[in-house]
């Protein structure tokens, strides 16, 4: 999608791109390279300070708000098409990790629903009608690696980055033939409030092949989009893990449950 009356062939020279959770972490990482890349950018995100000060170094306007909401979303799309003229690239970056273990309570999962999953939905319902008209979108998902395979500690986590990565592939295998681009962000361990929040063991699991920086995730974002690659892998061992968890899945498990005997005594079972 080039700048309009630019001959320029990059994807994201002048494209008119959408990132929501862009106040911190993976978001604002996301907000910086595509700036870098001469991306046209709007920004969104519920905490406003962190918002202004990207949205100010990266040249961008930004939309406070909740963008999980069908209200949410819709406002966020009407700003940004006012601004951009058209979206080009939605990139769905908002994520919660709520609640832990067998009593994570029901606001802890409607919330990991309402943002790991239906803000998907929500603005596909908004922006995909559009795209088909004019034959071109991209819709990117930032899920994670426990949406290929899974989280210990976090069902509600597990379960919706499941269900991300769920709706992004039924988005780019329904509508893939007719222009849309689909990408899902799988990383592991990436050093950002959302991985210094959870236990320190968890998290040394979770970072067993190295926190990314997430610069590095905006990296591999930018290369996987260059492939046309579905699957984003900052991480590329989780290829691997993946494969293994589908081809040997009870070895799978098993090396999951000796993961977890690690977690065990810091934690009782009904904790769990
Ligand atoms: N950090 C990791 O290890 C890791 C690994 C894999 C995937 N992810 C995913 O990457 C994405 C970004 O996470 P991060 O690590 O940068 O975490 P983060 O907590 O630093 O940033 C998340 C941002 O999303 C915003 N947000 C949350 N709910 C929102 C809502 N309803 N409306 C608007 N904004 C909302 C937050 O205010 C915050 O600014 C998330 O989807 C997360 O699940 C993170």
């Amino acid at each position: 999608m080039p700048r309009r009356g630019t001959d320029s062939d990059s994807t994201w020279d002048g494209a008119g791109v959408v990132i929501t959770g862009a106040a911190q972490g993976i978001g604002a990482a996301y907000a910086d390279r595509l700036a870098a890349e001469g991306a046209r950018l709007v920004l969104a995100d519920l905490k406003p300070e962190g918002l202004r000060s990207v949205a100010e170094r990266t040249n961008a306007i930004a939309v406070q708000g909740d963008c999980s909401t069908s209200e949410g979303i819709r406002q966020l799309v009407d700003r940004a098409t006012e601004h951009l003229g058209d979206i080009d690239v939605w990139i769905g970056n908002a994520g919660v990790d709520a609640g832990q273990g067998l009593h994570a309570d029901e606001a802890s999962w409607d919330l990991s629903w309402q943002v790991n999953v239906l803000a998907h939905a929500r603005a596909a319902r908004l922006l995909i009608p559009r795209w088909l008209e004019r034959g071109s979108g991209r819709f990117i998902v930032t899920a994670s690696a426990a949406g290929l395979l899974t989280v210990l500690g976090s069902p509600t986590y597990a379960v919706t980055k499941h269900g991300a990565v769920a709706y992004a592939e039924w988005l780019a295998a329904t509508y893939g033939a007719h222009g849309i681009k689909v990408h899902a962000v799988c990383p592991q361990g990436v050093q950002t409030d959302m991985l210094a929040g959870i236990d320190e063991a968890a998290a040394a699991i979770i970072s067993a092949d190295g926190a990314l920086q997430p610069s590095d995730v905006a990296q591999a974002l930018v290369d996987a989009v260059e492939r046309e690659t579905f699957l984003v892998l900052p991480h590329p061992q989780v290829a691997d893990y993946y494969r293994y968890r589908a081809t040997h899945t009870d070895k799978w498990l098993s090396g999951m449950q000796s993961l977890q005997a690690k977690l065990d005594a810091a934690r009782p079972l009904t904790d769990r």
